[in-house]
């Protein structure tokens, strides 16, 4: 049974991973995570090879006892040795106090390193990397596996100088004592391993499928408990089926658990049996040596007992040691799993020699853009436009028609696959990214705030923002007086601990924080959900500002935007399938017709249809 303390569940992702290939790069890059800690390392050393030095002491000591104060009659030495044992036992356990401080201390600093080494190289991951990750797997990364490591310090690296130096010095004592009696001993070591070892495997097997049943009738009862899982059940009439399935589960569970009982008393009981056999057999050669000693060396009842008491310290250590291996596997392969995720490379990231680039004035040029989220699946297909510096240019197309990508190859959340995408005449792949990321703002499909107050969200934009300029932005995407109507104004939370706002409303606050970020060019995706009119109403009079002297490119969905821009591009087939103003494009584009028909939220007045002149500003102002 393994005795390393990583929890059931990671103990059984490390199983089931492929067993690592140990190489000296493997552990030379464990072993640089020791480094700074070398002097807690070393110390540590000391002080578990001291501890295991005096382990042995009581042993001796009590021989002594025996042989000189005993029977010997001698009690001034009787109570010298008696005092010396208590001295070393105070000594021993100060030691394991040292010992427990120093590797806390080691194994701390190491996960802590690893965890602020691992965030920092997260937060340099591209944006597919956290839309192609399994959700829960990061965050698995970052907190239970790097937890294994701390008992991999402490548990696995610790312990085992603990057990070697144990079993060595041990051995040396016993040699020392008597040779024949301490050979004798070392022969009947495995008549006490064996059985607990069979013993203790057996056990973690059955303890192994007792899990995987009780996460079956977890996630049984999960399902059928649920609301809409009773609601399945009920109208189905299956009823007597989940009972049924039900019950297997637990009768299972119910047989596995007295099995696993069972051997662990039996685990107990071979422990004892051996354990207490063993000095039996130890005191019988012993007898034999005294007695009709011409076989071997004399021996003394104290050394008998030395022996005894010694060979009784072996059978741990030396249990732990054979099942050394699987501690040691898992904690490679745990150290594989996380440097596998040191190792990977973030794809988007500043060229040698990139440029930090200014303020720009924001001349958008996409020439021959490929692109795809799988190579062999291509989004957008040769894609060419020229947006001038302080033009908005909307995209509408179908659902799916490429043109949220589009847009998010600007701030290089992806890179282009063909072509190449240039701002005032560079290349954005010269530009550092933090410095083209600073020319663009975008409001996105689907909003996202952090937890926090409604101040602190809208400062992500520009920490160092006064009040004055927080409502200025909130006024300008007409959020302010809703803001204000709130009982404690800009400090009131949202998020999960907070305020829920409703989806007009967390749009209208994310404009607000782009319009404090104020930069000179902004990528619009207007949501498709549709919203009540007074919302819309707000949305588009927020909307204005943040396109005002601003090179915009806007997804658009509303007929408002639209009709706003000076130009409008259809995507469709991967392309730009055709461009022009909102009455020529009715004129010349069959597709966009269809679209303005069916897609295009008109809110309020009907009769805006079809006309370029009508804009939302006479409504809104
Ligand atoms: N992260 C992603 N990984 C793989 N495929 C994606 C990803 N995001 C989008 N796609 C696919 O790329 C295509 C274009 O998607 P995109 O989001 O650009 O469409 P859209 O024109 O913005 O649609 P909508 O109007 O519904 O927002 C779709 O087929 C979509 O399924
Ligand atoms: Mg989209």
């Amino acid at each position: 049974m393994s005795r390393n303390r990583i929890s059931f569940d990671l103990a059984e992702r490390l199983d089931k991973a492929p067993a690592p290939t140990v190489t000296l790069s493997l552990l030379g890059r464990i072993f640089s995570f020791l480094k700074p800690y070398t002097a807690y390392l070393v110390a540590s050393f000391g002080v578990i090879v001291l501890s295991a030095g005096l382990g042995v002491a009581p042993s001796l000591l009590t021989g002594a006892i025996i042989d000189k104060g005993l029977l010997a009659g001698d009690l001034a030495l009787l109570c010298q040795l008696v005092l010396l044992s208590l001295i070393l036992l105070v000594v021993s356990s100060g030691l394991g106090l040292l010992e427990s401080w120093l590797s806390a201390n080691i194994a701390q600093g190491v996960t802590c390193d690893m965890k602020n080494r691992m965030y920092s190289h997260l937060q340099t991951m591209p944006h597919r990397f956290f839309t192609d990750t399994k959700q829960g797997e990061i965050i698995t990364r970052m907190t239970e596996d790097i937890s294994g490591v701390r008992s991999v310090i402490t548990q696995t690296l610790a312990s085992t100088l603990r057990n070697v130096s144990t079993i060595v010095i041990t051995l040396v004592a016993l040699y020392r004592t008597n040779w024949v009696l301490a050979t004798a001993g070392v022969v009947l070591l495995p008549l006490f391993i064996l059985p607990t070892r069979l013993a203790g495997k057996r056990r973690w097997a059955i303890t192994r499928q007792i899990q995987q049943k009780r996460d079956e009738s977890n996630q049984m009862l999960n399902e059928t408990l649920s609301v809409s899982g009773q609601l399945l059940v009920k109208l189905f009439g299956r009823e007597g089926d989940e009972n049924r399935k039900y019950r297997e589960i637990n009768d299972e569970i119910r047989k596995l658990t007295v099995t696993e009982t069972l051997t662990g008393r039996l685990f107990m009981s071979t422990i004892q049996i051996f354990s207490s056999f063993t000095p039996q057999l130890i005191y019988l050669l012993g007898g034999l040596l005294m007695m009709k000693g011409s076989f071997g060396p004399a021996v003394t009842v104290g050394e008998i007992s030395i022996i005894v008491s010694l060979m009784t310290r072996l059978h741990r250590p030396v249990d732990d040691l054979l099942n050394i291996h699987v501690d040691i596997t898992r904690s490679l392969a745990l150290f594989e799993r996380l440097f596998a995720y040191y190792d990977m490379v973030p794809d988007i990231a500043d060229r040698e020699g990139a440029v930090e680039v200014p303020r720009l004035k924001g001349q958008v040029t996409y020439e021959h853009v490929t692109f795809g989220y799988r190579p062999d699946a291509p989004v957008l297909k040769d894609v060419s436009f020229r947006v001038e510096p302080g033009c908005s240019y909307a995209f509408v197309g179908g659902s799916g028609a490429g043109k949220s990508t589009l847009i998010t190859l600007l701030p290089r959340l992806y890179d282009v696959m063909g072509g190449s995408i240039s701002i005032d005449g560079m290349d954005i792949r010269d530009m550092t990214l933090a410095s083209l990321r600073r020319n663009i703002g975008m409001v996105s499909q689907d909003t996202y705030l952090f937890n926090g107050t409604i101040a602190e969200n809208l400062r992500y934009a520009k920490p160092d923002a006064t009040r004055e300029e927080i409502e200025e932005a909130c006024k300008k995407a007409h959020i302010h007086d809703f803001i204000a109507s709130l009982p404690q104004g800009y400090d009131t939370l949202v998020g999960n601990r907070g305020l829920r706002l409703s989806g007009g409303e967390k749009q209208r606050l994310s404009i607000a924080r782009v319009i404090l970020k104020d930069p000179p060019i902004l990528l619009l995706d207007e949501a498709t959900s549709a919203l009540d009119s007074i919302s819309e109403s707000h949305i588009q009079a927020a909307i204005k500002p943040l396109l005002e002297s601003r090179t915009s490119l806007v997804v658009a969905h509303r007929l408002s935007t639209i009709v706003a821009s000076d130009k409008i591009l259809v995507v469709d087939g991967g392309g730009i399938a055709a461009s022009g103003t909102h009455s020529q494009l009715l004129e010349r584009s069959p597709l966009y017709k269809k679209l303005f028909e069916t897609q295009f939220t008109v809110p309020v007045k009907e009769d805006d249809h079809g006309t370029t002149d009508h804009s939302f500003d006479g409504r809104a102002a």
